[in-house]
């Protein structure tokens, strides 16, 4: 296994289209290996595939609770709920900020195999769940803030990268 090398706020690679993962190959086994070793040596709770420069429907969660996932080619069905809590990105380093997020969602998730299942989340694993799956449709939380509360985020961001 290998730590891979995850590409940061700015470059497009996080903002292109992800395409439909296919058949699956021992290739997708090692890059998700990899991914999860990533993840762990990074202290995070999961990595989208576009997030080391692959441009693919592949994510994974690992989240202290103990809920691990890979995602194929996922889809929120249905959410519930609400939670306020500080969620942060590996490829935004150093930045964690209060974040709405449904409290329990339910994905459709495509398993290795080819067979799909139904996922569902709450908690902490939900908010990762809907994390992953927002940065597949080239989406980052930060996103999520007002053009003011952003550009101060970046600043920050960017300042705390120079120092
Ligand atoms: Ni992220």
């Amino acid at each position: 296994m290998t730590v891979r090398q995850v590409i940061t706020w700015g470059d497009p690679r996080l903002k292109n289209k992800n395409v439909d993962v296919g058949d699956w190959t021992p290739d997708l086994d090692k890059l998700v290996a990899d991914m999860f070793e990533t993840t762990i040596a990074q202290e995070g709770a999961g990595l989208a595939a576009p997030q080391v420069g692959l441009n693919i429907n592949l994510a994974v969660v690992d989240v202290n609770t103990g809920e691990k996932i890979v995602l194929i080619n996922p889809e929120i069905l249905r959410e519930e709920g609400e939670q306020i809590g500080n969620e942060g990105c590996l490829s935004i380093p150093g930045v964690q900020e209060p974040l709405k997020r449904p409290m329990k969602v339910w994905v459709k998730n495509r398993k290795p195999n080819g067979a799909w299942e139904e996922v569902e989340g709450e908690g902490l694993f939900a908010r990762a769940l809907c994390h992953e799956i927002d940065h597949l449709k080239g989406r980052l939380f930060v996103e999520y803030f007002g053009p003011v509360k952003r550009s101060v985020i970046q600043r920050k961001y960017q300042k705390q990268r120079r120092d």
